[in-house]
């Protein structure tokens, strides 16, 4: 068996943020080294509570550092509370955290986990499930990441797909198209993740009757069962799109996923601000065109099965 794979997970939680993070703590393919958090789904402070009580939900004290609360340069947008309710759970509700965040910001946390890992002889994966202010605001103020992060897994963007929130653009991308522009030009080994894939992998509501009838159990229900009716009322199903949890599975497992390497750019302003486009110039990145969408919802609730009936 290879080794787990070193991660933090970047994140605005969120339904399938939730999701995500469940399946990665509990994962063997993944060590979660920490959750750092960004505004986006809910606002950051509610973010980075929510991500604290994810972790107490998992009976885990992996540390949660907060970041952005706004896009670098973009007026920011209107939290999406149709999409995954006003305090991001949909009407599920968690117990207040008992732990507080991490005293460092998600910048300095993401630098110094990165050098730690690689210090260690295993270099850090970044999976990033929200806007990309934090990765952009983290190479700004320690370039040094470029070189000591491993390998950037991000949620976000569409290349042949159509957008989630403009004809052309998909959310995490839309909300700063600026960061998200820094992340794919930086010399970091890129991995995108967008709706070409995670539109094609969907989890149903009965999809979780298998999982042991404890507390993750409840709260997912709950969860899903919100985000579900969300997208019978704009996709015409009940039952949801995986799109980060398949960045977290595809992380865990590479051979999920069918990637395309190109250059790459995001368009910033105009009425295509947020577009990935591939171009002739700039780094190249790996874009996933294709995947295995059984075998990422089977990662995904294989490893929440884990949870047991408490
Ligand atoms: C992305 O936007 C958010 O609503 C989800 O959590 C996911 O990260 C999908 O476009
Ligand atoms: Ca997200």
């Amino acid at each position: 068996m290879t080794a787990p794979v070193p991660i933090v997970i970047d994140t605005d939680p969120g339904i399938d943020d939730a999701l995500a993070i469940l399946a990665a703590m509990a994962d063997p393919g993944l060590t979660l080294l920490g959750l750092t958090t960004v505004f986006g789904n809910v606002p950051v402070e509610t973010a980075t509570r929510n991500a604290l009580q994810l972790t107490a939900l998992a009976g885990q004290e992996t540390p949660v550092a907060e970041g952005a609360a706004r896009p670098l340069l973009r007026a920011p947008a209107p939290h999406p509370d149709f999409v995954h309710g006003r305090e991001g759970f949909g009407e599920a509700v968690l117990p207040p955290p008992e732990r507080a965040p991490d005293p460092r910001n998600a910048a300095s946390f993401l630098a110094e986990t990165a050098r730690d890992a690689r210090d260690r002889g295993t270099p850090l994966t970044i999976v990033a499930v929200g806007p990309l202010t934090n990765l952009a605001t983290a190479l700004t103020e320690h370039p040094e990441m470029a070189q000591t992060v491993g390998r950037v897994v991000v949620m976000g963007g569409t290349l042949r797909h159509p957008g989630n929130v403009t004809p052309t653009a998909e959310a995490n991308f839309w909300q700063d198209p600026h960061a998200a522009a820094q992340v794919l030009a930086a010399s970091w080994p890129v991995t995108v993740v967008g709706l070409d894939v995670t539109e094609c992998v969907r989890l149903y509501p009965e999809d979780l009757d298998a999982l042991p009838q404890g507390r993750v159990h409840r709260f997912l229900r709950e969860a899903v069962g919100y985000y579900a009716r969300f997208h019978l009322e704009s996709h015409g199903f009940l039952g949801c799109y995986l799109h980060d949890p398949a960045a977290v599975c595809a992380t865990a497992d590479p051979s999920l996923l069918e990637t395309w390497r190109t250059q790459a750019t995001v368009i910033v302003e105009g009425p295509e601000e947020g577009r990935l486009q591939a171009s002739s110039s700039g780094q190249p990145v790996d874009v996933a065109l294709a995947a295995d969408a059984p075998g990422i919802r089977a990662r995904l609730l294989t490893a929440l099965k884990t949870y047991g009936d408490t």
